[in-house]
């Protein structure tokens, strides 16, 4: 049977597990473990490639973490969601697939979709993507749930068609609840090509009515909202989604093809249908961050976890049938009208040993931390013996992450530098988290994110000026299969 398959032809990328043969699976998986630069703490797939986090949920004691998975290569084919669980963030139980495409109404994909805590199973809900005689795509909005066996059952698409004003790009719905009301939002891009919001809500879960569009102070929309995720606390609403289009963009800001914005305001108001947030913030200012999602631990904690990548680029790693991973899970607290995110606590357990790091540290393993106190002007190089680099640096107004000497370039028709104003001017902790090929770095105090891959064959060294603290080499996440 195949062992090859050429993605570039649209049709392939519909190709299912059953046509093709567990040698063909072999093979890409084991191309997909040699690869030096693929994650040992993070969530990455066995092959083919993931892409956003679906469905995360604190259930029955541990944490569900499900993905966006297309098994046979590292293109957007057919979707099925991948399920995961973990109740300490090392030990991961593997439960393999959650949802395959196989109803008339998901037959071209599983698409996004989130959980919802409700009663004794975990509630799910996702985007069925089918593609109809005539070549028009069809969105609907399914309701499935999953029991205390983990057992996940398909009941039926709860909306059938996207809202009048939308065309077919309607999807990734997201559920709450206040009272006794069920509300649901899913993101689109309406007939004038603006991204926007719909919301549906009912008594029941499987009978929600079309309210209307959530109407934003928000200056440039883009042309579709993807994967929206919104929460309350103490009283306010957070808003996150991912825009597609031409968003305000300077150096600071919107870089990316595609961006995270959100907005922290007064809580969305579902009768008026508005949402008050007016300052939209981009959450992370890294190369490859996008379509995160939220939701709330036993301890009260919010935690995001995003995928770790972007859908336009090209990933030097795509010839070993694999792409993407998610970031390291986060925990999100509000401060004023912005978000914090702090790697989670559990993450420190991966620690197995520590060395005051030096000016020009050599490294034996290329997962790990460092966190350091900052001066005023730092500079952080993560570079091999042929001095490619990637670099993190600080002039005291400004952050600026260069990547522009890597081993790998890729996609650098998109730049090859981000920036971000740097908010916490005088000394402060940051924390970079590297792990073969991604880099996840944490600073003024949690306010400033940046999130990118890099590729820099054998990474042996970091240099810094300015910075003074720890190293930690961290061991990998453990997987068992059910
Ligand atoms: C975001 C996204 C979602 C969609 C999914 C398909 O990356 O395009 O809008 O549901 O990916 O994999």
């Amino acid at each position: 049977m195949l062992q090859s398959i050429d993605f570039s032809n649209h049709q392939n990328r519909f190709l299912s597990m059953e046509d093709v043969s567990d040698q063909y699976l072999e093979m890409i998986e084991q191309k997909t473990k040699q690869d030096p630069f693929y994650p040992t703490y993070h969530i990455a797939p066995h092959h083919g490639l993931l892409n956003d986090p679906n469905g995360l949920s604190y259930y029955k004691m541990s944490h569900h973490i499900f993905y966006q998975w297309f098994p046979l290569g590292p293109v957007h084919g057919l979707k099925h969601w991948y399920h995961l669980s973990t109740k300490d963030f090392v030990h991961f139980e593997d439960h393999g697939v959650a949802l395959y495409p196989d109803r008339d109404y998901d037959s071209h994909g599983c698409f996004s979709g989130s959980g919802f805590l409700e009663g004794k199973d975990l509630q799910l809900f996702y985007t069925g993507n089918k593609i109809g005689e005539d070549g028009q795509i069809i969105q609907s909005q399914v309701y499935a749930s999953m029991d205390e066996n983990l057992n996940i059952t398909k009941h039926a698409p709860i909306i059938n068609d996207p809202a009048p004003e939308f065309t077919h790009n309607f999807r990734d719905p997201v559920v709450f609840k206040r009272g006794k009301i069920y509300h649901m939002l899913v993101g689109g891009e309406t007939i004038n090509q603006q991204g926007a919001l719909a919301l549906y809500s009912g008594s029941s879960i499987k009978e929600l009515n079309y309210k209307g569009i959530i109407k934003t102070e928000i200056e440039n929309p883009g042309y579709m909202w993807e994967c929206p995720n919104y929460y309350e606390k103490d009283g306010e609403g957070v808003l996150i989604f991912s825009p597609q289009g031409d968003l305000n963009k300077d150096k600071y800001n919107f870089n990316n093809v595609f961006s995270v914005v959100y907005a922290v305001s007064a809580i969305l108001d579902t009768e008026q249908l508005r949402y008050d947030g007016r300052e939209f913030i981009e959450l992370d200012k890294g190369f490859d961050f996008y379509a995160p999602q939220t939701y709330e631990d036993v301890q009260g904690r919010r935690i995001l976890i995003g995928w770790l990548g972007n859908s336009k680029s090209n990933y030097p790693t795509d010839s070993n049938m694999w792409a993407h991973m998610l970031t390291i899970p986060r925990e999100i607290t509000i401060s004023g009208k912005r978000l914090i995110q702090n790697p989670i606590k559990e993450l420190e357990n991966l620690r197995i040993r520590n060395e005051k790091l030096s000016q020009e540290h050599t490294l034996f393993s290329r997962a790990f931390e460092i966190e350091v106190m900052v001066e005023e002007s730092f500079k952080i190089s993560f570079e091999n013996d042929n001095e490619d680099s990637v670099t993190f640096s600080s002039n005291g107004e400004e952050y600026c992450l260069d990547r522009s000497n890597m081993t790998h370039l890729y996609a650098d028709r998109f730049g090859t530098e981000r920036y971000a104003i740097r908010l916490k001017k005088e000394k402060h902790i940051i924390r970079i988290f590297v792990d073969s090929s991604s880099i996840e770095i944490f600073c003024d105090e949690g306010q400033t994110i940046f999130t990118s891959r890099m590729f820099i064959d054998n990474i042996s060294t970091v240099y810094s000026e300015g910075v003074r603290g720890e190293l930690f080499y961290l061991q990998s996440i453990t997987h068992t299969e059910e």
